[in-house]
């Protein structure tokens, strides 16, 4: 996607050998850049939410098992990596999806071809999600087309947290429909969720609507609600870190309650995710690990003073205790539809199996 005229993907190769990211713990205030060099870039890249977001986090974590590699590519060395990465964030599974596909197509090599190879698939993988993110906008936009009518004065959509172009290599997910719809000249406004303790919606979501134009508006966590019974939300859409086979849908923390009030005033709950998000080997997002992050996320608020200064501010007393999970669990009976790249289905074990038949459980 675009900011300021140029064209920005969130992460890409360099000649060196090294790979590029945006840093995302510096926006809206800054757009710079970082270059990973080695496992321990990238593992703190991610740990750290420089990058973040399902789909950039396995293309990260799939550039970071090659950066392992550059020294040394034995099965050892893949093995310590893949471990590394995989402790840095656990609910997103694309990560572990990402590593586990870059570690298939290396193995049968030789270890002098293997970090080229890994190289190789972090790029395919980068390019695939490009291809999937657009396919999930085209088909979205479909689901926002059947919103409008003549009359139609705007489509509001409420988003939490962020999916856009940043959370992934680029175009998003929960995003992508919204671009396709706004540049098709469809009516659309954005409710954007600040989606605390982190606020990658106020922060995030917003920069990246605003950087392309499309009308938002940023609310506080809890207005969804009250926004939906006047009738001002006409269709949510999310994105996730895992679905499950059984249509469950993990996303940020605060997700579920706008599915509970989106089922209790009537209005429209989709989730938009590409395949690498499906975890085929869970029915029941009761069983996803649900990341607990640092207590100084809640206790703390990140943001510029009138006097140009970005720093943190504490908002909870001394003492007191915090609790901060990063993510929470929609059942798949709150979930309207799931967009995919191949299309849209029911959040259940049937709906996913139709689209996706190649992972339809023998019985
Ligand atoms: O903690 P984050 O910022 O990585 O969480 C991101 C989200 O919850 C997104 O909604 C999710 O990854 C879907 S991204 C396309």
């Amino acid at each position: 996607m675009k900011v300021a005229g140029a064209h920005y993907r969130t992460i890409w190769p360099l000649a060196s050998g090294a790979v590029r990211v945006i840093d995302q713990s510096r926006l809206p205030f800054e757009l710079v850049t970082v270059d990973l060099a080695t496992l321990e870039d990238a593992a703190h890249a991610i740990k750290a939410m420089l990058v973040r977001g399902a789909p950039l986090i396995g293309a990260t974590a799939a550039y970071g098992l090659a950066l392992a590699l550059r020294e040394d590519a034995s099965d050892r060395r893949i093995e310590e990596a893949a471990r590394v990465l995989q402790a840095t964030r656990p609910t997103a599974v694309n990560l572990a999806w990402a590593v586990t596909r870059v570690r298939r197509a290396i193995a049968p090599l030789d270890p002098r071809q293997r970090f080229e190879a890994a190289l190789r698939e972090a790029g395919d993988i980068c390019e695939a999600d490009v291809e999937q993110c657009r396919s999930i906008g085209l088909h979205g936009l479909e689901v926002i087309r059947g919103l409008a009518t003549p009359s139609t004065r705007r489509i509001n959509i409420l988003t939490h947290c962020n999916a856009g172009w940043l959370a992934c290599v680029d175009w998003g997910t929960a995003l992508a429909p919204i671009y396709m719809a706004h540049d098709a000249g469809l009516p659309v406004h954005v409710w954007v969720d600040e989606t605390r303790p982190r606020n990658q919606g106020a922060a995030l979501t917003a920069f990246e609507l605003g950087a392309h134009g499309v009308p938002h508006t940023v609310i506080v966590d809890n207005l969804g609600g009250l926004l939906m019974q006047r009738g001002e939300v006409d269709m949510v859409i999310v994105g996730s870190d895992r679905t499950t086979a059984g249509g469950d849908v993990c996303n940020k923390v605060g997700t579920y309650l706008k599915a509970l009030a989106a089922r209790d005033n009537t209005v429209p709950f989709y989730a938009a995710l590409p395949v690498s998000t499906i975890d085929w080997n869970l029915e029941l997002g009761r069983d996803v690990e649900i990341e607990e992050r640092p207590a100084a996320e809640v206790a703390e608020v990140v943001g510029r003073t009138a006097a140009g200064t970005v720093g943190s501010v504490r908002v909870v007393p001394e003492g007191s205790a915090v609790l901060n999970l990063a993510f929470d669990l929609t059942p798949a009976r709150l979930v309207t539809g799931i967009i995919t790249e191949r299309g849209v289905c029911a959040a259940s074990r049937e709906g996913l199996a139709s689209l996706y038949p190649e992972r339809r459980r023998a019985s």
